[in-house]
């Protein structure tokens, strides 16, 4: 029976309904309180506080499909099975249920309810380290699960290598489905102090290619040769990172991932993501633009396929993120410049051609994210922009190439362009390295010293990953209680503005720490000397009455009857928190929140204004503090 994306991700989430799960919306791609991340991540992501302790409005049992971006995977676009946006299919358990179950329930959907072959499947877990033990819990669940189904699951050799290449030695994978790994079953969301993190245990499904030793003498579950697909993640997430090392949460938490394309492709029966129905209208749209056939072009059309669905997301998510050159809006420029470069690779003519890709991804797509639709014309008119600035930085480029050679050409030389040149060019113009190698062969040229490009090239990413390392982040850095008496004056802080400013002004990113509060808020102009004393104020005087803060769940359409501020979508009818700043019946402050805050505005000192700033177009930035 063919099973359709759409089917899967509703038999994923009313599965777990089933088990009283509450399933919860996708939230935003782009964090709303979170200090570590450009974009989310996982479904685990924007779950964080809760998983901490804080009390989720639909219990301790969650469940959902999360939008979610890793710019880390963009170099393996084109293989069969990596793409920077993907759904993830999440269940969590937040102090409630733990391996047993989690284990128990993933096998069973797997093979109950979507018939995957049980002879297919293989796990792996954690094989322990200095200070945490060998995962045998998982291994005896996991063994008596297989058996449930008439199969004998025995552990196979271990795997304690750095780097996880395998045992090094052929595996009888008939008789073996247990694996446990060092590095590889370890997740933890990022480095920071204060991620969490834990021991996994990961699902394979045996998707039956030949291995190609390419990738190593023996397979393993883990090689990168694609052989056994890694569908699924449950990760036992118990631990905290602090500067003393990992130490036990208050709570055993589940964290579930598994992606819905992977997943999509084996009941599917492809052997690739891009032939899902989650990729196939684009594929015959980029076939009928370029005139060429996908199976001829892998590579290219799926770079094209995932790097455009990504940056309808990302501009399509309420945001407003537009292409640029900082944050999240550099990440979409680079998505779509790239795939107007490999656009041109296969040969597509046709003007604003990204508009027509991107309005079968909104229409593919509307259904289950209506925000695509309520943004199409801002995704569709940023595209168009950002292909003409794209055109003019090709011409620009162009002519210094051009420049290049007609001087070398005058001195009747051979034609060459030196490593340094060619990354001043990419550096100067964007002009890709590869389009510059192109124009260099059509002169009958070539490229000397071309080391110095990557010499360059590596150190020009260097810093612009430190940069971004220090630049990407957005919200809470912790919940200490100076963190958390500025993310309360952030609200004041919004509600100060809206009384000042007008209803229009919304949050467009926070970044709040123990020492200050950074906060972006859409507005045209520069504020007045005088504007910011008043909104100063406002706080201040808020803070001098000790306004109490409490907090409400309520379903999102209730909270919006209620003109809580916050941009939030539901499909599911879900509560979500609202934190009420008031005196009596005199509300200050409303608004849709995750917490933490403080229960009375008096505790926070004074605020204080240091710095208002342009962050981008249409977007202002203030910077405070809070002073005893
Ligand atoms: N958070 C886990 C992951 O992303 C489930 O793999």
């Amino acid at each position: 029976m063919f099973l359709s994306s759409k089917d899967i991700r509703n038999t994923y989430l009313n599965f777990f309904n089933s088990k009283e799960h509450t399933i919860i919306s996708s939230a935003s791609l782009i964090p709303q309180n979170d200090s570590t991340l450009l974009f989310t991540n996982s479904g685990m992501s924007p779950l964080v506080p809760y998983l901490l302790g804080e009390k989720h409005p639909g219990g301790s049992r969650l469940t959902n499909c999360q939008k979610s971006f890793r710019t880390e995977d963009i170099e393996d676009v084109g293989d069969n099975r990596h793409t920077t946006f993907f759904e993830m299919l999440g269940n969590w358990s937040l102090g409630d249920y733990f391996k047993n179950d989690q284990l128990n329930w993933w096998y069973e959907l797997l093979i109950d309810k979507f018939k995957l072959d049980s002879k297919k499947l293989y796990q792996s877990v954690y094989v322990g380290d200095d200070s945490i033990e060998k995962d045998n819990d998982s291994i005896r669940i996991i063994s008596n699960v297989f058996s449930k189904y008439g199969i004998i699951a025995d552990e196979g050799p271990e795997t304690t290598g750095k780097g996880d290449l395998g045992p090094g030695f052929e595996i009888d994978f008939n008789k073996y489905r247990i694996f446990a790994y060092r590095d590889k079953n370890w997740w933890q969301r990022g480095d920071a102090i204060g991620e969490l993190g834990g021991p996994d245990s990961e699902t394979f499904y045996d998707t039956g290619k030949k291995h190609n030793p390419k990738f190593g003498r023996h397979c393993h579950v883990n090689c990168d040769c694609g052989r056994f697909l890694e569908i699924g993640n449950s990760v036992f997430m118990q631990y905290q990172k602090t500067k003393k090392g990992w130490v036990p949460l208050a709570n055993k938490n589940v964290d579930f991932g598994g992606g819905l394309e992977r997943i999509t492709m084996i009941l599917q029966n492809k052997d690739n993501i891009f032939e899902t129905d989650l990729f196939i209208n684009v594929l015959k749209k980029i076939e009928s633009l370029s005139g060429k056939k996908y199976r001829d072009n892998m590579s290219p059309f799926e770079i094209i396929a995932d790097h455009l669905k990504a940056a309808t997301f990302i501009m399509g998510d309420d945001k407003g993120i537009t292409p640029s050159n900082v944050d999240q809006g550099y990440v979409v420029r680079r998505l779509i410049r790239r795939a107007l470069r490999y656009g041109m690779q296969i040969g597509i003519a046709k003007e604003s051609w990204t508009y027509d890709i991107a309005e079968t991804i909104i229409s593919d797509y509307s259904e289950i994210y209506p925000e695509l639709d309520r943004n199409k014309n801002f995704i569709l008119n940023s595209l168009n922009d950002e292909e003409n600035k794209f055109i003019k930085t090709l011409e620009k480029g162009l002519i210094e190439v051009e420049k290049i050679y007609n001087n070398i050409i005058n001195k009747g030389a051979e034609f060459t362009i030196t490593g340094e040149q060619a990354f001043n060019i990419y550096q100067t113009y964007g002009f890709p390295i590869e389009m510059i190698h192109e124009e260099i062969k059509k002169r009958n040229g070539k490229i000397i010293n071309e080391e110095d490009f990557q010499k360059f090239f590596k150190k020009h990413q260097d810093t612009s990953r430190t940069a971004a390392a220090g630049k990407f982040k957005g919200g809470l850095a912790d919940h200490s209680i100076k963190t958390t008496a500025l993310h309360t004056a952030a609200h004041l802080l919004l509600a100060a503005l809206r009384k000042l400013l007008g209803d229009q002004v919304t949050q467009k990113g926070s970044n709040i720490n123990a020492e200050r509060l950074r906060y972006d808020f859409s507005y045209p102009s520069k504020l007045t000397p005088s504007e910011l004393e008043q909104i100063e104020n406002l706080v201040n005087d808020a803070i001098k009455k000790n306004l109490s803060i409490s907090q409400e769940e309520l379903t999102v359409n209730e909270a919006k009857k209620r003109n809580a501020i916050g941009v939030f979508d539901s499909k599911y009818g879900e509560k979500v928190k609202v934190y009420k700043i008031a005196k009596d019946s005199d509300v200050f402050s409303y608004e849709i929140c995750g917490g933490p805050h403080l229960d009375y505005t008096g505790k926070m000192g004074k605020f204080k204004i240091t710095k208002e700033e342009s962050s981008s177009a249409g977007v202002r930035r203030i910077k405070a503090i809070l002073i005893k």
